[in-house]
């Protein structure tokens, strides 16, 4: 079976994810950026962002903060009206297989079945057609969809079809993975189980995620660094690096007291500014 590179074979030892002095290199930029769906009132405004390589990044903050905007710009659908946005120092000019995107609607094809659905994910990127398959089941595997290859939306859960949608961004190997409020629509159970997948996939994968939630719990228990936004113009009010014990995924986590302790700063943190 054709692997998925690995973070170990495709990126330096020093980029791991839980080498705390071995982090710096970034691989998106937000520069003074200014932003508005209308030029008289803006969203953001001088707002700045790194994300760096293989992180897992969480963006936190009041509903119409601007969270989906940023996940708009680093995506390239929208396009800033002063400042830059870069992805290894390349002013970001459209969408990129090179940036995977998550939505809370998930969007698959009802028409085609999952592997379909997740080869879909090659439209930006041009390899051969073997190779394009044998990934495919490669990540069917890895989010636990064998035996489902054949099946349409219609026929799968709603915390099968997050994983089609995440497979079918993940199968590219996006250098970042953008993903807004990806678990909101599914049952608190399927959602921790999908955390723990989704953890585990990123230590497999490389590359840098970027997730947007409402859930500190979530951010808590996903995330390396959390940022939390202002209400006004996308400002950072607050961050703050996690650290949970090995392996990250493990969901006794989600009890320790290390995990409670994060989770009261962060929870009157947004209680201050909500
Ligand atoms: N397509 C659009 N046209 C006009 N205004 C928009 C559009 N999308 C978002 N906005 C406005 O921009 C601001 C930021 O919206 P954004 O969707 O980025 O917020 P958010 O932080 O993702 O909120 P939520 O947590 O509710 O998803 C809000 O005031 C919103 O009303
Ligand atoms: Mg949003």
């Amino acid at each position: 079976m054709t692997q998925l590179p690995s973070k170990s074979s495709t990126i330096s030892p020093s980029l791991d994810r839980h080498s705390p002095h071995l982090t710096e290199d970034e691989v998106i930029c937000l520069d003074q950026v200014a932003f508005g769906y209308s030029r008289k009132r803006l969203v953001l405004q001088d707002f700045g962002l790194s994300i760096r390589r293989g992180e897992f990044l969480t963006l936190l903050g009041p509903s119409g903060c601007g969270k989906s905007t940023i996940l708009n710009l680093i995506a390239g659908f929208h396009k800033p009206l002063s400042g830059r946005v870069t992805h290894s120092g390349q002013v970001v000019k459209g969408p990129s297989a090179r940036r995977g995107v998550v939505f809370q609607g998930n969007a698959l094809f009802d028409w085609m079945t999952v592997e379909q659905n997740i080869a879909f994910g090659f439209r930006f990127k041009s390899l051969p057609k073997y190779e394009q398959q044998q990934q495919v089941k490669t990540i069917i595997e890895l989010v636990g969809l064998r035996g489902s290859e054949r099946k349409y939306p219609y026929q799968l859960s709603g915390g099968m079809r997050q994983r089609v949608a995440v497979a079918r961004s993940m199968v590219v190997q996006p250098e970042i993975l953008l993903m807004d409020e990806p678990f909101a629509a599914v049952d608190v159970q399927t959602r921790e189980g999908l955390q723990e997948e989704l953890l585990k996939l990123h230590e497999q994968v490389a590359g840098a995620i970027l997730f947007v939630t409402h859930s500190v719990e979530e951010a808590v228990f996903l995330s390396d660094r959390i940022v939390i936004l202002d209400r006004d113009l996308g400002g950072i009010y607050h961050e703050i690096s996690i650290q949970l014990p090995e392996p990250r995924y493990a969901s006794m986590n989600r009890v320790s007291e290390a995990f409670n302790h994060y989770r009261t700063e962060l929870y009157l943190k947004m209680k201050a500014i909500s």
